[in-house]
């Protein structure tokens, strides 16, 4: 089993943590006024997702989440990330807020304070109100306007102790899986609106972020996902196609979050789609207000090989080599820390966080009752030591959260990828930390010992005494 990196190679105030959704994993759909979302309606339709499988119950977190809080403080955890089911809040996506839905994340956000664990909200983790989407869904603007209005009630009622803030996670997905391939609720094939949609998320992150800072929030950012898109050889057409997947996939928000405006090379891919007549006049700058942090998921690379379609977003990636976790995804560790550096060397001094990094794998209970997962152990301890290399290398990286704290609903997948550091019986619902868990635990001890020796009054008098 993997050692992994060393405490150490970690700054005094490096926040651990996992990172679960809110579809994912609380069930209770219809419970305490809850409303539909895009995933209820997209989950209920055959032949969506895998054997059919909906986030009804999911991993019952709604009911289980004083048990599910003790197991993050058992594990050590330092923060923990989760997102808010709008419709939660929101049943219909606009109006007043529903009092029973707020009160639950409150609850949870007290809970994880009395833990000493920080909490860490993201507002928008794909389930949009359903009522939303009958309005048009992310392609009209007035979503990004309703979006805002929702962030509002929430920094409302959880701003007095809720420090760090990310309004979308991966709006990539939510853009053109959601309104583009359709394999993402809610399911659309309508490739010039995902640019629209695209557009009036990142809005909607900005208007959303003016909502949080109005309301006092502190850290405020927002998570994008990063795919490194490497071309299988140096033929020009194969190059050009690997730098398309790149524009699209991880320049296009950030350079509209950091820089104020979508590359020209993505824009000109485009314009057989779309003539951008959605962008508005101070979008721009609404869009890049400045971030106090960069939320980065990362799970593996990409190797581009040819390029089907001229001029459009569509190109075909070579099959992965090398080991593949049970997405069928390259597990590629340096490919993390070489990102973090690009990150750092191409957008500035952001401070930067992995808010989700994992592997799904085929684990089994154990006669011993235990989940032997060193697949996972290994993926964590790479994937971390590739992390703490980029530190060294003076990458400002912050923090670290595994995806995922437990086994849940895996989107089109259903329950058939497990991703949790926690094993989750979904016939008893019964969770089991997996050996990945307590390794994960113990590197977070470690860290916290070594950061308690190193400030502790003995020691520096020792210290001072030589
Ligand atoms: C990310 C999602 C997360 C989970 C992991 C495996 O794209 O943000 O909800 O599904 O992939």
């Amino acid at each position: 089993m993997s050692a992994g990196p060393e405490a150490g190679a970690f700054p005094p105030d490096f926040l651990w943590g996992a990172a679960t959704a809110a579809y994912q994993i609380e069930g209770a759909a219809d419970e305490d006024g809850r409303g539909r979302s895009i995933w209820d309606t997209y989950s209920h339709t055959p032949g969506r997702v895998r054997d059919g499988d909906t986030g009804d119950v999911a991993a019952d977190h709604y009911h289980r989440w004083r048990d599910d809080v003790a197991l993050m403080a058992d594990l050590g955890l330092g923060s923990y990330r989760f997102s808010v089911a709008w419709p939660r809040v929101q049943p219909g996506g606009r109006g007043p807020a529903n009092q029973k839905g707020l009160d639950f994340y409150s609850g949870l956000v007290d809970a994880l304070l009395e833990r000493g664990i920080e909490p860490w909200v993201t507002l928008y983790h794909w389930d949009l109100p359903d009522e939303l989407e009958q309005a048009g869904g992310w392609p009209a603007r007035d979503t990004a306007d309703r979006f805002a209005e929702y962030a509002g009630l929430v920094v409302g009622a959880l701003g007095d102790r809720v420090r760090f803030w990310t309004t979308l996670n991966e709006p990539w997905c939510s853009a053109f899986l959601g309104y583009a391939s359709g394999a993402h609720a809610p399911g659309r094939h309508e490739p010039a609106a995902s640019v629209a949609a695209a557009h009036h998320l990142l809005l909607g992150h900005g208007l959303a972020a003016q909502a949080l800072r109005a309301g006092g929030a502190e850290q405020v950012g927002i998570t994008l996902n990063f795919t490194p898109a490497l071309p299988a050889d140096d033929h020009p057409a194969v190059v050009d196609a690997a730098r398309r997947v790149d524009g699209l996939h991880n320049r296009f928000f950030l350079d509209a979050l950091v820089r104020g405006r979508y590359p020209d090379d993505v824009r000109a891919d485009l314009a057989a789609l779309t003539d951008f007549g959605f962008e508005g006049d101070g979008d721009a700058a609404t869009i890049a207000a400045p971030l106090d942090l960069l939320g980065v998921n990362y799970y593996t690379r990409q190797v581009v090989s040819t390029s089907a379609m001229p001029g459009a977003a569509v190109v075909e990636t070579s099959p992965p080599e090398g080991r593949l976790t049970e997405m069928g995804w390259a597990v590629d560790p340096d490919g993390l820390g070489d990102l973090l550096r690009r990150l750092h060397r191409e957008y500035g001094d952001l401070s930067l966080y992995v808010t989700e990094n994992g592997a799904a794998f085929a684990d089994v209970v154990a006669a011993d009752d235990g989940v032997h997962d060193e697949e996972r152990t290994a993926y964590l301890a790479a994937h971390l030591g590739s992390c703490a290399a980029a530190i060294a290398d003076g990458v400002p990286l912050r923090g670290y959260f595994v995806w995922s704290l437990m086994d849940n609903f895996e989107w089109a997948h259903g329950y058939s990828k497990r991703f949790g550091v926690v094993h989750v019986d979904y016939a008893t619902q019964q969770r089991r930390v997996k050996d990945s868990g307590r390794w994960y635990a113990d590197l977070i001890r470690a860290h916290r010992a070594r950061h308690v020796a190193a400030t502790s009054p003995s020691r520096s008098t020792g210290r001072a005494a030589r």
